[in-house]
């Protein structure tokens, strides 16, 4: 019978066969749950011979590199080198409103910053004389190939841009993909045996280009980090009130308007947050998270109090469809 234990075996047994005993793989890793448990496996399969490569495109959330530094290097014992390049992609992103071209400068810049790393560690082990990297682990789920032949709209060829198929071509890698049989739950089971944290496990999807399809306009430093500090704050709130995973993807959207508002005496003119929580099982259809009135109004609370720049809240009541699930 099929068990998730001798799948692991199967797997690892697989990895080390087609890798060989000294051949190198190289992977991108974001700290969600695919890119996670397919590291864990080839870390068990092959060690160190295994190098994770987490890019910081400037657009993450609240400390979301240090987080996947510490969960995957100093937890998981992967082999990882993150690269910095948060000033290239901002600076790429100035004066940038439209959503798609955000994608693409997004999209684009993490192959060129990947292969550049990618290069770097190869010349790397070449000068230890180690053997060169002829692997791409790839952590695509049985979902993702499907997907990847039917087109289902913008955000789904985006979504396929960025994780089947659209990697380095100058590499010349062979491409790995442990997950590619397996569904979204069984990943999460997967994840368990391996050692993966519950809390990362059910973390729900955070796309490719980050909070910049989250700031509506241009995206700025100061402006990414009002949208940090919001969702931070939803998200804390909404672990404090358990309601993580009865929500299907909770986010904060910053939108390009400014509003009046008052403080002390004062009047104030500034921007507004809306939050978007949904419930969906395929990610093609959603409904508006019915939210219960007394988190919601801490939320909000917390928003304006601590989020300066601030002064609205708006909740978004729309369902996918007529609405899609990111406002970008
Ligand atoms: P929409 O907004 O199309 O979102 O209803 C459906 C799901 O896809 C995610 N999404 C993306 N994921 N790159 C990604 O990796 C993207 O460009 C992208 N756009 C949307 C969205 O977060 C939701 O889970």
């Amino acid at each position: 019978t099929w068990t998730m234990e001798s799948f692991v075996d199967k797997e690892v047994e697989r990895i080390r066969q087609l890798v060989g005993p000294t051949a190198q793989v190289v992977g991108a890793v974001s700290g969600g749950v695919d890119s996670t448990v397919a590291a864990v496996l080839m870390k068990r399969a092959i060690g160190d011979r295994f190098h994770a490569i987490l890019v910081d495109n400037g657009v993450m959330r609240w400390k979301e590199c240090e987080t996947v530094k510490a969960t995957l290097q100093e937890k998981l014992g992967i082999n990882l080198v993150v690269a910095d390049a948060a000033e290239l992609f901002l600076g790429r992103l100035k004066g940038v409103i439209d959503p798609e071209k955000k994608r693409k400068i997004i999209g684009l810049s993490f192959i060129e910053i990947f292969e550049q790393e990618a290069s770097r560690i190869d010349e790397e082990l070449a000068s230890h004389g180690e053997s060169k990297i002829q692997y791409l682990l790839q952590g695509t789920l049985y979902p993702d190939v499907i997907e990847s032949i039917s087109f289902k709209g913008p955000s789904a060829t985006i979504k396929t841009h960025h994780n089947v198929g659209g990697l380095p071509e100058k590499l010349k890698m062979k491409i790995i993909e442990p997950l590619r049989e397996l569904f979204k739950d069984e990943v999460r089971a997967l994840g368990s045996i391996l050692g993966v944290d519950e809390e990362l496990i059910w973390r729900h999807p955070f796309p490719g280009p980050g909070l910049a399809i989250r700031i509506l306009g241009e995206v700025t430093p100061s402006q990414v980090e009002i949208a940090r500090k919001a969702d931070k704050i939803l998200i804390e709130e909404i672990r404090t009130a358990e309601l993580y995973k009865n929500i299907s993807q909770a986010f904060c959207v910053l939108l390009p308007v400014l509003a009046v508002g008052v403080m002390g005496d004062q009047r104030t003119y500034e921007q507004v947050i809306a939050i978007r929580c949904v419930e969906t099982t395929d990610f093609m259809t959603a409904d508006w998270y019915p939210f219960p009135y007394d988190v919601l109004k801490r939320i909000s609370g917390r928003i304006t109090n601590e989020v300066r720049g601030v002064n609205r809240v708006v909740y978004d009541v729309s369902s996918k469809p007529p609405a899609t699930i990111e406002w970008e």
